[in-house]
């Protein structure tokens, strides 16, 4: 096929693992886009926290980006592209097409990424993100101003990386209404609540997960069930059209659960797992998070280690299962390129 002259230029803020990933995978994919899509894409910035920014607008040097992140962990100051803009200043004032948000959650506010998609929405740029922030906070309002300005707000990222969820009804379950979802979305706690019922001890199952790299410095987000309810409120503002926040899921961690219950769970053939809900009660969207006894013979039983499911129900085609099998960093890279495949195609 021959390219049409179509550009579109992106605008990166965040370059840690998610974003030096779909970096990578972007300059892999670059021809084959080009070819398949008849248009050509460019990094015209990248903003970290506090390892530099770079701006270009005919676009920057991905590979030295990423070479100079890994050799020096921050840009070179030598760099011709380097800048002092803010991520905020790029989102308002950078040349590009689409924002493409990966800062850090901010599991109580969802800020700063919310101020960043907002600012790129007032200018009529697409927005992705894999930050389930914005969308567990503030998604009606965001979704609202992206139709008003006629550009693409796209997330698939946010739960369960590159596997489809959200895409999958909006683009498969046509017509179907959600009427309830349930998952196991957090791996950290999977892996806790599997390796406590094998007799290792909390401490020993942390600095695991800590040196394999799943598990955070401060884990406590994960055990007491805050960044399931994050997810869970992701999934019940885009599915369910619930106007709600992770402050707002009724919520149960891990942290009381003991080897004790695990094990004698197992001898009456259950496992114990972080289960995520929604739901229509009173004619009302409500989600909860909790530990919950789980039947072997059950699909759910089986989602091991940083294994993830979700299953949606919906009106005409019942109840619907996704699982994501032991992911890893290509999965999320993947998922911000086919949201980009979205915006573009
Ligand atoms: N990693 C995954 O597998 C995965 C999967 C799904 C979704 N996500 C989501 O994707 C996002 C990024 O995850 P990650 O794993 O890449 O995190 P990360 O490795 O901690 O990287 C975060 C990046 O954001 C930068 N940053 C921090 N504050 C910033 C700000 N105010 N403006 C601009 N950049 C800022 C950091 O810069 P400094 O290093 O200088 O602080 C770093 O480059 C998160 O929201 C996460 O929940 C990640």
């Amino acid at each position: 096929m021959k390219e049409d002259g179509r550009e579109f230029k992106i605008a990166l803020l965040g370059f840690g693992n998610a974003g030096k990933a779909f970096a990578a995978l972007l300059w892999d994919k670059l021809e084959e886009i080009r070819k398949n899509y008849r248009c050509s894409v460019l990094v015209t910035a990248i903003a970290t926290g506090s390892r530099g920014c770079l701006i270009n607008e005919n676009g920057l040097d991905l590979t030295r980006a990423l070479n100079e992140i890994q050799e020096r962990g921050h840009f070179a100051a030598e760099n011709p592209d380097a800048s002092t803009f803010t991520s905020l200043e790029i989102a308002e004032k950078a040349v590009y097409d689409i924002l493409i948000e990966l800062t850090p959650l901010a599991i109580f506010s969802g800020q700063p990424a919310i101020d960043h998609i907002e600012a790129a929405f007032h200018r009529k740029k697409h927005v992705i993100t894999a930050n389930k922030g914005p969308i567990a906070w503030d998604f009606k309002r965001l979704r609202r101003l992206a139709e008003s300005q006629g550009v693409k707000f796209c997330y698939e990222t946010t739960v369960m990386d590159g596997t489809p969820v959200f895409n999958l009804v909006e683009d498969t379950l046509k017509l179907c209404r959600v009427t309830a979802v349930k998952g196991i979305l957090n791996s950290t706690t999977n892996f806790i609540l599997e390796e406590l019922t094998k007799g290792r001890t909390y401490d020993e199952v942390i600095a695991e997960g800590k040196e394999r790299g799943f598990v955070e410095a401060d884990p406590s987000l994960d055990v007491e069930g805050w960044d399931a309810a994050a997810k869970t409120a992701a999934l019940l503002n885009v599915l369910m059209d619930a106007d709600i926040t992770p402050d707002l899921i009724q919520r149960k961690g891990i942290e009381g659960i003991t080897t004790k219950q695990l094990r004698e769970a197992d001898s009456n053939g259950k496992v114990i797992k972080l289960l995520c809900r929604g739901m229509i009660q009173n004619g009302a969207v409500v989600g909860s998070v909790g530990p919950e006894e789980i039947d072997k013979k059950e699909l759910f039983a089986s989602i091991s280690g940083t294994s993830s499911v979700v299953t949606i129900t919906t009106d005409l085609m019942g109840p619907v299962s996704v699982v994501e099998h032991d992911p890893e960093i290509l999965q999320t890279a993947y998922g911000v390129l086919s949201d980009l495949i979205r915006v573009i195609a």
